[in-house]
């Protein structure tokens, strides 16, 4: 499969010991792993990877949130892998808008601690793939 999306098990998601669940899906999906690493990371990458949140009332919990812990990251591939994590991962909120049956919608119930993140496009994909294992 040619296509690659960056995902995140986010600290609430390892915390809570659902990194094996979520990889679980995936690879039960057909996706494959193509990279995975357990970081925690500064505000420097957290802000970077959510630049296009910046300057939304969420944005600073937001940097806090996925700064305060270790965190999960992979590359996942496979055919369609950006739309088939999404579809994995339900939508944003896990309550109004992530479904039975989905990631957020079995385990999540606030919309700042979803577990996972998935890219949500090509050009986010190549974005993000580059800015987590790329060599700069
Ligand atoms: P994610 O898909 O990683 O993209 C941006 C993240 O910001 C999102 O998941 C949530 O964790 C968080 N987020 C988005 N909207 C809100 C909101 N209204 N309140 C709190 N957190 C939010």
């Amino acid at each position: 499969g040619a296509e690659r999306t960056l995902v995140l098990v986010k600290p609430d998601g390892v915390q809570r010991r659902l990194v094996g669940e979520v990889l679980a899906r995936i690879e039960r999906k057909g996706l494959s792993l193509a990279a995975l690493q357990l970081r925690t990371i500064d505000a420097e990458l957290a802000k970077r990877h959510y630049a296009e949140h910046e300057g939304k009332p969420f944005f600073g919990d937001l940097v806090e949130f996925i700064t305060s812990g270790p965190l999960v990251v992979a590359v996942v591939q496979g055919p369609r892998a950006i739309a088939a994590f999404r579809q994995l991962a339900g939508g944003t909120d896990p309550v109004e808008k992530a479904t039975p049956g989905t990631i957020r919608g079995d385990f999540g119930l606030e919309t700042q601690y979803n577990l996972v993140h998935g890219s949500d496009s090509a050009e986010s994909a190549a974005r993000e793939i580059e800015l987590w294992f790329g060599s700069k």
